[in-house]
């Protein structure tokens, strides 16, 4: 296999925003393009293939933790490399819906393992689409130097408008020294899948990368979809005229990534030498953007009424999460092109030309 290659590549949750994306860039490097996902409805509304996933791609419609129709998948394909990317994305959902984030996401993961076991098929490579979440409010540092974790706000601190950690400030995270200290449901989940994989590819020796996303946009994310996507949302609102209500006092902080970006980082990773230890990539555009910010520049973009602060709040929302993208860009071939101003006009361009 010549190393530009790909072999035969199974992305599981492939049809969705990430995974689509992925297919118009590396599906042509395969020898197959394979898609097992279940055409989930909160993303998927029409239930049909996505236009946006490339024609070579093969979709086959299935349930990552539907052990048989992994088996008949496998018995048909013999995957070299694994992108594991489907989940139940739902930060906020996670907290009243978490079995069904624990299904998907944990035993999913699993089933999927097994289910290689039984097909005696250990692919070469594994990547898994991992989240920011799992830092939840990652470290913190006092004015007077210590740095620490200050673990959860509370409902109650939320509800006396105690947005901020008093004292301290953020510091950005980065894999390698951040603790994780997952804040929601959907983020235990996916530290839960790192664990599990980390100890099933070393025990298999199955070169394992993790990428652990912030927050990605672009064209292709769902519009429909109101659990995710507050680029999107905000997107919506202000190409309707209307002013952008933002959370809190405006300061939760977030790193928006562009899905280009996002794409080449996979690439980046597939093109990196297996190494025996699992590996783990902190994929950010390396900006830490507040809320206010965000909705400032889409709102200007359409010429909306500027956003307007209400002082809500969601439980488990952590106010800063943001990377320290250096030990990435120094491991892979790999730096963010995108800044926001330029990601939020290519998000509107495509939303444009919807129907
Ligand atoms: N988009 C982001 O900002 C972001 C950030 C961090 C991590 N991630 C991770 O990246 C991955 C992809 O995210 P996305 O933004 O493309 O989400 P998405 O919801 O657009 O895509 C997920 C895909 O998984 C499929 N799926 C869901 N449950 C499934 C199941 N039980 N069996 C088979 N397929 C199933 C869905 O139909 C969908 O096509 C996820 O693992 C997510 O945790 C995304």
């Amino acid at each position: 296999m010549d190393s530009d290659a790909l072999g035969v590549v199974l992305v599981t949750g492939g049809a969705g925003f990430i995974g689509c994306a992925l297919s118009s860039r590396l599906a042509r490097r395969a020898e197959r393009w394979v898609v097992l996902d279940n055409l989930h409805p909160q993303v998927h509304a029409d239930r049909a293939r996505p236009d946006a996933l490339h024609p070579a791609a093969e979709l086959v419609v299935g349930d990552v933790t539907d052990a048989a129709a992994w088996d008949d998948l496998l018995r048909e394909v013999r995957p070299d490399t694994v992108l594991h990317l489907a989940a139940e994305t739902g930060t906020a959902q996670s907290l009243y819906e978490a079995t069904r984030h624990a299904s998907v996401n944990v035993v999913g993961t699993t089933t999927m393992l097994d289910a290689f076991s039984r097909a005696d098929r250990v692919p070469s490579r594994l990547v898994l689409s991992s989240s920011r979440a799992v830092y939840g409010e990652g470290e913190w540092q006092r004015d007077d130097g210590t740095v620490y974790r200050p673990g959860q706000r509370t409902h109650a601190q939320l509800e006396r408008a105690q947005w901020d950690f008093e004292g301290a400030r953020a510091i950005p995270s980065e894999a390698a020294r951040t603790q994780p200290e997952p804040t929601s449901v959907y983020g235990a989940t996916k530290l839960a899948q790192e664990h599990i994989l980390a100890a099933w590819a070393g025990s298999h020796d199955v070169a394992l990368t993790i990428l652990r996303l912030q927050n990605v946009y672009g064209p292709g994310q769902s519009l429909t979809n109101s659990y995710t996507g507050i680029v999107s949302l905000f997107s919506r609102l202000a190409r309707a005229g209307e002013s952008i209500p933002v959370y809190e006092d405006g300061l939760i902080t977030r790193d928006f990534v562009y899905i280009e970006d996002v794409v080449a980082a996979f690439d980046a990773a597939l093109r990196t030498a297996a190494t025996d230890a699992p590996v783990r990539f902190d994929i950010g555009s390396g900006t830490a953007t507040t809320i206010q910010e965000l909705a400032t520049v889409i709102a200007d973009f359409h010429r909306a009424p500027a956003p307007h602060l209400t002082g809500a709040f969601r439980d488990g929302d952590v106010r800063f999460a943001a990377c320290d993208l250096g030990r990435t860009a120094a491991a892979l071939p790999w730096v963010p092109e995108w800044d926001l101003a330029r990601g939020v006009a290519g998000l509107q361009d495509w939303i444009a030309a919807q129907p």
